[in-house]
């Protein structure tokens, strides 16, 4: 979603900023703007389009500018375009304003701004900050932000540059995120640290109502109700070579061959194959409660939500803790039954979506122990929670999520043997899940050396425009999973259902033009699957089934297998998801699709 570069030194601002979009490009936006101080006076341009637009324009610009704020809009109020794009400026062009969030109070706010006097150049919510800014401005900036913020209801995280004072950048947030990156007579602010690490590692980050002034000296951090607040300077976690490519031909590709390392990243020092055991840290001081809530509630969206749905198996199997699965999206808004007896577990990889982070919210006002379970750390959910547990995935920057996705399942297996050690799990049934999970990175090496194989069935799935997943028990969220990397980056319509309910209403579907992508691999319902698949092909459906090593039932029956080594069935989905993330990858490459930036969506969606 929107991203927000800012930046003041010494260096020459335009190209630096330029970087700074780039770096937060695969967030997902449609315009972009950058505006400057220059020789005492406020200069911006903005794209409708590719950031690569708006470079073009500034490339031939003679700027000495060496501070300035940039912005990455995602639209939300208000068509994608120029007028739209972020800064926004105020009637005298004295203060320029770039905002991620969303003010819901706009309408009320426009109206009387308007009757005042204001005039609004663009369609967004955001455009009322700069007019309530300069409506409050009386020769202290830091105290016209303040005073401006306290009319506005909703989320911000803004960055403000005035003439009045052109040595500074104010910056202020209210849930969505600000980093400052503090350099040497330089520093740098942006909404995502990856748009810092090219230049610092040394990170301040900042909290609901707290807002900074940053000059190239320094930062003063103080709260929206002028408090002093003394801020820790933090690590970033990653370097300047997680966010390139590697020679891989995208980011979600290089992603996808990366999750040997990045499961074997989330085991690391936490499984105990001796002890068949896992020992999670952060959940050291919880665990007990954890272990003894009547009930555990995970929470999450899109792919995490799949992720939940395996975790929900996994802990009922292993800690015989009852487990609920539900959107974030539902949970906030239902006033569900929540108490200090239960367990709510947050799955994010971004740590920033609204709508987990507000029923994180919800559990914690209603007493629950709320656990959060990130990727990027030291992001809102991660601070918001009591405790949790971080993935040690690395930068996801891929919009289509897939290292993540393996991230949270292995992290909720260990969390499962964990907690089933506490009870009735024997060190013997330990023993074999820390050896199964041991040996799932060298199984996954196996998988992705068929991505040839892979390749050439998606020249065929390319010319199909729906195709339908289906899986059962373990592999039941994988089928979903995979049909979501299908749809979000291909645009081929996809859905995923548990296998038997195909016969309830998807079978009417089915022809020679559907694609039906089974797994079926050999576990407790293979058979099962296999007369699935024997209904399909009665009816002329094309399948596609992702099956065990030396399967010659499937390979006779089937017109395309996908063959994988065995593991447990509980670890099943850490492999069988592999060929089909593969799968929605080359096939979205063969129809010329943008990989790593599909169309309309974003990486971390901070709003509701
Ligand atoms: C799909 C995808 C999304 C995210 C969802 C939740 O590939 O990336 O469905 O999984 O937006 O995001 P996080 O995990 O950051 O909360």
């Amino acid at each position: 979603m929107c991203g927000i570069v800012g930046y003041v030194g010494d260096k020459p601002v335009l190209p630096l900023l330029i970087n700074g979009l780039k770096r937060l490009e695969y967030r997902g936006y449609d315009s972009a703007g950058v505006a400057v101080i220059d020789e005492g006076q406020l200069w911006y341009k903005k794209k409708q389009g590719k950031i690569s637009g708006l470079e073009l324009e500034i490339n031939g610009v003679d700027s000495k500018a060496s501070i300035g704020i940039a912005h990455t809009r995602w639209a939300t109020h208000g068509e994608p375009s120029e007028r739209n794009a972020h800064p926004h400026f105020d009637q005298d062009y004295k203060i320029a304003v770039v905002h991620n969030g969303i003010i819901e109070n706009y309408v009320q706010l426009r109206d009387s701004l308007l009757a005042d006097g204001y005039r609004f150049y663009s369609e967004t919510d955001s455009e009322i900050l700069v007019h309530l800014i300069a409506m409050c401005y009386d020769g202290d900036m830091a105290f016209a932000i303040r005073k401006a913020l306290q009319l506005v209801r909703g989320t911000f995280g803004i960055l403000v540059l005035s003439s009045y004072e052109p040595d500074k950048l104010f910056a202020a947030r209210r849930g969505s995120p600000l980093v400052i990156g503090i350099g040497d007579e330089e520093n740098l602010i942006a909404s995502d640290g990856s748009a810092l690490v090219e230049h610092t590692r040394d990170v301040i980050y900042l909290e609901d109502d707290e807002m900074a002034v940053v000059d190239k000296k320094g930062a003063k951090v103080r709260t929206l109700q002028d408090k002093t607040v003394f801020k820790a300077v933090e690590k970033l976690p990653f370097d300047l070579t997680h966010l390139q490519k590697g020679g891989y031909a995208h980011f979600m590709l290089k992603e996808i061959f990366e999750q040997p390392d990045t499961i074997w990243d989330s085991m690391r020092g936490r499984l105990l194959v001796e002890d068949g055991n896992a020992k999670l840290g952060g959940l050291q001081n919880c665990i007990e409660r954890m272990a003894h809530s009547s009930r555990l509630i995970i929470t999450a969206c899109g792919t995490s939500w799949h992720a939940a749905l395996i975790g929900e198996y996994l802990i009922e199997k292993y800690a015989n803790i009852p487990v609920e699965v539900e959107y974030a999206s539902e949970f906030r808004y239902r006033d569900p039954i929540v108490s200090r007896v239960d367990t709510v577990l947050a799955i994010t990889q971004s740590g920033e979506t609204a709508d987990t982070l507000a029923a994180v919210r919800e559990a914690k006002q209603k007493g629950a122990l709320a656990l959060g379970l990130c990727n990027v750390v030291g992001s809102t959910i991660a601070r918001e929670t009591h405790a949790g547990v971080y993935l040690h995935a690395g930068p996801e920057i891929g919009v289509a999520s897939t290292k993540a996705f393996t991230s949270q399942v292995i992290t909720l297996a260990l969390i499962a043997l964990a907690l089933g050690r506490m009870s009735h799990l024997s060190a013997e049934d330990g023993r074999e899940i820390a050896q199964a999970l041991k040996k799932l990175p060298d199984k996954m090496h196996s998988i992705l050396k068929q991505a040839n194989h892979i390749e050439s069935i998606a020249k065929k799935m390319v010319t199909h425009h729906h195709a339908l997943y289906l899986g059962r028990g373990f592999n039941y969220p994988v089928a979903l999973e995979g049909a979501l990397k299908m749809k979000e980056i291909s645009y081929i319509h996809a859905e995923g259902y548990p296998a038997a309910e195909m016969k309830h209403g998807p079978i009417a579907l089915i022809d020679a033009q559907m694609p039906v992508i089974f797994i079926a691999v050999k576990d407790a319902v293979y058979e099962k699957v296999i007369s699935n698949i024997e209904e399909v092909k009665a009816r002329g459906g094309w399948v596609i089934a992702v099956v065990s090593d030396g399967d010659d039932t499937c390979t006779s029956l089937c017109d395309e297998v996908i063959e994988i080594p065995h593991t447990i069935q509980s670890l099943m989905p850490v492999l069988t998801v592999i060929p089909l993330q593969l799968l929605a990858y080359y096939t979205a490459v063969i129809k010329g699709c943008d990989v790593d930036q599909p169309r309309n969506l974003a990486k971390s969606v901070t709003v509701e």
